[in-house]
């Protein structure tokens, strides 16, 4: 069985950033190999991770309905191996799944459907799986796996940011979501010890990560570089690979 680590939260607060970098520290760490998914249709978790995902699992439709209907004798289980094939990108210590969006005016239900299918397949064979979802909390309740190890919210250093994080957790209660921990991550934060206390309060997570803002990584993201180059003295990377990394046997 693998771990699997769950990331969510708004729009823009730093969740691909967060995911890249769990996969670098996991895998430096030797936690490997790492199931790297990228959930969000806007995918672009590769581009952290400096691989290119060319066919996304939401692409293969149009290229599954015409292999279907030109070999009606082909079974399910084929089909979705063959999607697995084309869609899975290898990368050294790790491979990458995107879920991308479907071609042409369909909804995202497919490539959520068949993401989840082919996570069922293979994430057995990853020790650790990292998914980054997509902005906002409808993801929680796609549910492309049926239970996460770490469920990590990313959250503004704003009150409304610091309730937001509070509303994603009584959200996951509500909707049954299983998970094993929930981590509570606030990234930019300029007054860490305040925040630190007031979300202690608040939330009682069982894990609370605060992040500084960091031009560094900024600008890696902003030259599009990969998160593997990133040196271990960096701020942001050591208190993932420390506080949220470390932690995962
Ligand atoms: N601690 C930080 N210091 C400085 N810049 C940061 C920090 N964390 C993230 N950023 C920057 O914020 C921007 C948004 O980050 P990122 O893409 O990781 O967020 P996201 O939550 O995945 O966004 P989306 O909701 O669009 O998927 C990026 O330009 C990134 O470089
Ligand atoms: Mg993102």
């Amino acid at each position: 069985m693998s771990y699997t680590i769950a990331i969510t939260g708004k729009g823009g607060t730093g969740k691909t950033t967060i995911a890249a970098l769990i996969v670098v520290a996991m895998t430096r760490a030797g936690k490997c190999p790492v199931l790297a998914v990228d959930a969000d249709p806007n995918a672009c978790l590769d581009v952290a991770l400096g691989v290119e995902a060319k066919n996304t699992v939401g692409r293969l439709r149009e290229d599954a309905r015409i292999l279907a209907s030109e070999h009606p004798d082909i079974s399910k289980r084929e089909l979705l191996e063959l999607k697995i094939s084309e869609s899975l990108v290898e990368g050294e210590d790790f491979d990458l799944i995107a879920m991308g969006r479907p071609e042409g005016p369909g909804c995202y239900c497919y490539a959520n459907n068949v993401l989840r299918e082919v996570l069922k397949e293979i994430s057995d064979n990853y020790p650790y799986v990292v998914i980054d979802n997509e902005a906002g909390l409808e993801n929680l309740s796609r549910r492309i796996v049926r239970r996460v190890d770490a469920l990590l919210v990313v959250g503004e250093p704003s009150r409304n940011g610091i309730a937001t994080l509070h509303r994603i957790q009584a959200l996951a209660a509500e909707m049954n979501i299983e998970y094993g921990k929930f981590i509570a991550v606030v990234n930019r934060v300029h007054d860490i010890q305040n925040t630190y206390d007031d979300l202690k309060q608040k939330m009682g997570a069982d894990g609370i990560v605060l992040l500084p803002h960091d031009d560094d990584i900024r600008m890696w993201n902003e030259e599009g570089r990969s998160f593997f180059s990133i040196p271990e003295n960096n701020a942001i990377y050591r208190k993932v690979r420390d506080e949220i990394a470390a932690p995962i046997q």
